[in-house]
Formats: structure tokens, C-alpha cells, sequence
């Protein structure tokens, strides 16, 4: 699927990568600081024609391929990638550059399939007014007072997700998924849909995600195919939801609510398909991201025991002070959970799930005395930073206590930074300590084979979704169901 993949993109790019061969073999360049000079391009090598070094990347662990390329040539080096000529960049201060600073000169980009099966409204893909009027409308339902509101729901989420896998062996990343999607679907629609449209967007959302990855084609029974029909279908079903919601004039403080709010300045409100775009779109940025990190912190607490007690310690206080779960968890509760909250940031940086991000030059760009060309992508190496014992010290050993310091900043980014910076990341950190709790003081869990290969899918997860055994522990955390 991803070979499908690597041909569109290719030949989707290699009239811009022609294009840009032509022009950028005239040598003297304006840049867009506008003084006249001889620019470079930055050191590497582009492989092939037209594949570049894509197949070297694809036939390697990407990581190794990122990393071997930033000792050869440095923190700044281009590259020649599915098709397109491209900037890599692995030190904080070009992160900073291209995502905050300078945000203005360099656009999302993405694939023109995945876009139109997202939806094309939908905020990732924008710059400027557009952009920042969604984001202010999404954001606005996931401040801490949202948040706090939505502890007893994830708390539920979580129980229902827990007790479903009770008992036996399953994908700890599908269980983890389920409770991504559900925790998404309370945040779109508050607790105010029904059971029939959460399930309809569920079946069909996942068909929509099985064609994600697949070459685009009109040949009926494909993967894509199959995945063009779903998505017609949720713009379907989120169109009666929003019908309903205004026959009813309630709003919501959701974040359906904010998109359907019509009051904001004199913006003319979202028509329905922006509206289905962006829904679509936050599901999508919530569920597979949200699970990945999950199924990793599952794994690193059961590779590193005396951790695991350490946090179950912490738990355990609270599940106390709760009366054994018999009072449910509170906002403030989750904020005192330091322990656990470092176990979060030193899995986000471990697994660096979002391992890069894509940018586009909108214009030539000078960083450093090097020539950005316009056209050109630019990608901030998130876990080459992450990674780098420049700023985080013995970088492959898993170690909370190193979060007892903020990093440094600009080096710390797994939910990236500048305008499109993450606006679900309380909301990720809420869900990940919401499930550790009632994970560590309510079961045990038993990884079933080996969990030390990698696998993407598309984010880096432990091997087949680190399939685990999980149980409830009965009594007051000593009894152990099974045990011989
Ligand atoms: C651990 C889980 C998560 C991780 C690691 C993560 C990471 C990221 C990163 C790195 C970006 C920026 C991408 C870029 O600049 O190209 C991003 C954007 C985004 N994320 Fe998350 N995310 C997570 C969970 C969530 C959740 C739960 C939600 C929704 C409630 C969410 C919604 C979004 C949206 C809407 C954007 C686009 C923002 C924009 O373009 O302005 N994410 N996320
Ligand atoms: C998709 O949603 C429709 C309602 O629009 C529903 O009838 C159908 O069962 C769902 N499809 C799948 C594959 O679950």
C-alpha cells in the first residue's frame, strides 16, 4: 500500500521536481530577504532521477534513514522524496524558523488524495484568515474549562474500553483506538448523540481509513473505492446531525458547537461541508495518534516494572482518596499525577510517533546562508530533535526523571509548534493519565509474544498492535486471577 502510495506521490511531483531542476539551475537568486547573492543549497545527495532516495528510506527504518543522513551531512540537508525535492532540517532553531517564526513562508502540504478523502476544508490545510478562525473555534472547546467537564465522560470511555478487553488477548492499539474514537466523538458532539449515528460514523469512519493509505482509482471494490463511498456517507450523516441540532437551536459547547456558531465577528458562518471537513478532520488528528502513544505506554510500563510500581503508587493514592473508585476522578486530581505525567512526556519523546511534519517554501527562503527554493518541501526532523544527545542526555534510555527539568526550548515538540501546533494536546495528555489510573489501580495486563519490532501503521507501534492479555485485579491490588 505504501509502494501505491510512493508512485502517485511521485507523479504527482516530478513536473514541480522538473520545474524546479530548470529554475534552480540558474544559479544567482533573490531570496526572500530580499538581498541579492549567491545562495547555496544545502549539502546531501537526491539518488536517483525522479525516485530520488525514496526507496533507500522505505527499505530501511525511516529513523536510521534520518539519522545516518543528519551525521553525514549535518543538521540542514536536502534530500529527493516521493517524488519531490525537499529540506530537511534537524536542529530546534530551524523547527523554530519554519513553524513559528516564519511560519508565513512555508504551507502544509499534503497529498491531493488524502486531502479530498479528509476533506478539503478542514483546518491542516490552511494558512491565514481561514486557519485562524477554525482554529479559534476549536480550540475554544478544548480549554481547561472544557476539559474539565469532559473528565467524567473520558472517565467512562476508559471503563468501557478496559472492561471490553477484560479477559482476554487483543491488540492493545485497536482497544486503544476504540477509546480514542470515542473520546474524540464526546468532544465533537458532547454527550449528545445518539447511539445509532455514533455507531453509523464508526463503521463507515473505518472504511474511510482502510482506503486512506491506497492508490486513488475509480474501480468499484477497491480499499479506495470503497473508502470514497464511506466518506459520501459520513458528509451524509454529519448533515442530519447538523439538521438536528439546528431544528433543536441548541448549539452546544462542543466543538460541533463551535463550528456551527454563526455569531463570530462578521465571518459568515461555515457552510455544511466546511463543517463536515473540519469534524472529519479532528477525528482523524485524534484517533490513530492518541492510540499510538497509548499502546507505547503500555509497553514501557510493563518493560520497566519498578516504574510501573512507582506509578501505581501515585495511583493507587488517589483511587484511595476516591473511596476505591467509588468517587469519580476529578480535573484537579489529574494534575497532581506527576510521576505519571513524566511516564506521558518521556513516551511522547521515546516513540516520537509524529516522527517529521511537511511544510512547502511559498516563496525562496534563505535559512543560514542556505537557498530554500520555492516549491521545494521542508521537513522539521521531530525525533532526530527528540533524539539528539545535545539536548536530551543517553537519549535512547527510557527515563522520566529527565522531564523533573523542562527541555530546552523549541527541543521538545511531539505536538509540534507555531500556528498549527496541536490544539488536542491537553485534551491527549487528559485521556493518556485518565487511562493509566484505571489502568494501574483496577488490572494487571500480560504482552503475549514480542513487542521489540516496530511497525507503522502508520505511526511506529510495538509489533501487531502489542498484543496483550489483560485482566482485573481483584481485592485490594494483590490477588491475581489465574495465577498458578
Ligand atoms: C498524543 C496524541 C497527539 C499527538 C502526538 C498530536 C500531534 C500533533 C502534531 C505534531 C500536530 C502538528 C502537525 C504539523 O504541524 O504539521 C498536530 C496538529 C493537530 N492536532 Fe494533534 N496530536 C495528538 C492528539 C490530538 C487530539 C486528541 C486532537 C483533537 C482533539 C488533535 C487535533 C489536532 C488538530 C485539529 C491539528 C491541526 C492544527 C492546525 O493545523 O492548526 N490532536 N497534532
Ligand atoms: C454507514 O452509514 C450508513 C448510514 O448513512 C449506515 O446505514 C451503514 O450501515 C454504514 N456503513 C457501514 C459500512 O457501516
Amino acid at each position: 500500500m505504501a509502494f501505491f502510495f510512493v508512485f502517485l506521490f511521485t507523479a504527482v511531483c516530478i513536473l514541480v521536481s522538473l520545474a524546479v531542476l530548470l529554475y534552480s539551475s540558474r544559479q544567482k537568486r533573490r531570496s526572500a530577504v530580499g538581498q541579492d547573492q549567491e545562495l547555496m543549497l544545502p549539502p546531501g545527495s537526491m539518488g536517483w532521477p525522479y525516485i530520488g532516495e525514496t526507496l533507500q528510506l522505505y527499505s530501511q527504518n525511516p529513523s536510521v534513514f534520518f539519522a545516518s543522513k543528519q551525521m553525514r551531512y549535518g543538521d540542514i540537508f536536502k534530500t529527493h522524496l516521493l517524488g519531490c525535492p525537499c529540506v530537511m532540517l534537524a536542529s530546534p532553531e530551524a523547527a523554530r524558523f519554519v513553524l513559528v517564526t516564519q511560519a508565513q513562508l512555508f504551507k502544509p502540504t499534503y497529498p491531493p488524495s488524502k486531502e479530498r478523502m479528509i476533506g478539503p476544508s478542514a483546518l491542516f490545510f490552511h494558512q491565514g484568515e481561514y486557519h485562524l478562525r477554525l482554529r479559534r473555534l476549536v480550540q475554544g472547546s478544548l480549554g481547561p474549562d472544557a476539559l474539565r467537564a469532559l473528565v467524567p465522560d473520558i472517565e467512562s470511555a476508559v471503563a468501557s474500553t478496559l472492561g471490553a478487553w477484560d479477559g482476554h488477548v487483543a491488540s492493545t492499539f485497536h482497544a486503544m483506538k476504540r477509546l480514542s474514537f470515542d473520546v474524540g466523538i464526546t468532544t465533537i458532539f458532547g454527550g449528545l448523540l445518539d447511539s445509532r449515528h455514533k455507531e453509523d460514523l464508526r463503521r463507515n469512519y473505518s472504511v474511510v481509513e482502510k482506503g486512506y493509505n491506497c492508490f486513488p482509482n475509480r474501480i468499484p471494490g477497491t480499499l479506495f473505492y470503497r473508502a470514497v463511498q464511506a466518506r459520501k456517507r459520513l458528509r451524509e450523516i454529519l448533515g442530519e446531525i447538523v439538521a438536528d441540532r439546528r431544528a433543536r437551536g441548541d448549539q452546544g459547547s462542543d466543538i460541533l458547537g463551535g463550528l456551527m456558531r454563526t455569531r463570530d465577528g462578521t465571518a459568515a458562518a461555515l457552510t455544511d461541508d466546511q463543517i463536515a471537513d473540519n469534524v472529519i478532520g479532528v477525528l482523524f488528528a485524534a484517533q490513530d495518534t492518541t492510540a499510538s502513544v497509548l499502546t507505547w505506554i503500555l509497553k514501557y510500563l510493563r518493560d520497566y516494572p519498578k516504574l510501573l510500581e512507582a506509578v501505581k503508587a501515585e495511583q493507587m493514592a488517589t483511587y484511595e482518596a476516591n473511596e476505591g473508585g467509588k468517587r469519580p476522578l476529578t480535573w484537579a486530581q489529574t494534575r497532581g499525577m506527576t510521576l505519571t505525567h513524566a511516564v506521558i512526556m518521556e513516551s511522547l519523546r521515546m516513540a516520537s510517533i509524529i516522527s517529521f511534519t511537511f511544510r512547502e517554501a511559498v516563496a525562496d527562503v534563505e535559512y543560514k546562508g542556505f537557498l530554500i527554493p520555492k516549491g521545494w518541501k521542508v521537513m522539521p526532523l521531530f525525533r532526530n530533535i527528540h533524539h539528539s544527545p545535545e539536548y536530551f542526555q543517553d537519549p535512547d534510555k527510557f527515563d522520566p526523571s529527565r522531564f523533573k527539568v523542562s527541555p530546552r526550548p523549541n527541543t521538545f515538540l511531539p505536538f509540534g509548534s507555531g500556528v498549527h501546533a496541536c490544539p488536542g494536546n491537553e485534551l491527549a495528555k487528559l485521556e493518556m493519565l485518565v487511562l493509566v489510573h484505571r489502568l494501574v489501580t483496577s488490572y494487571r495486563w500480560e504482552v503475549v509474544g514480542s513487542s521489540d519490532d516496530v511497525e507503522y501503521s502508520p505511526f511506529p507501534v510495538p509489533r501487531r498492535g502489542l498484543r496483550a492479555k489483560l485482566w482485573k485485579e481483584e481485592g485490594d491490588g494483590v490477588v491475581q486471577r489465574g495465577a498458578a
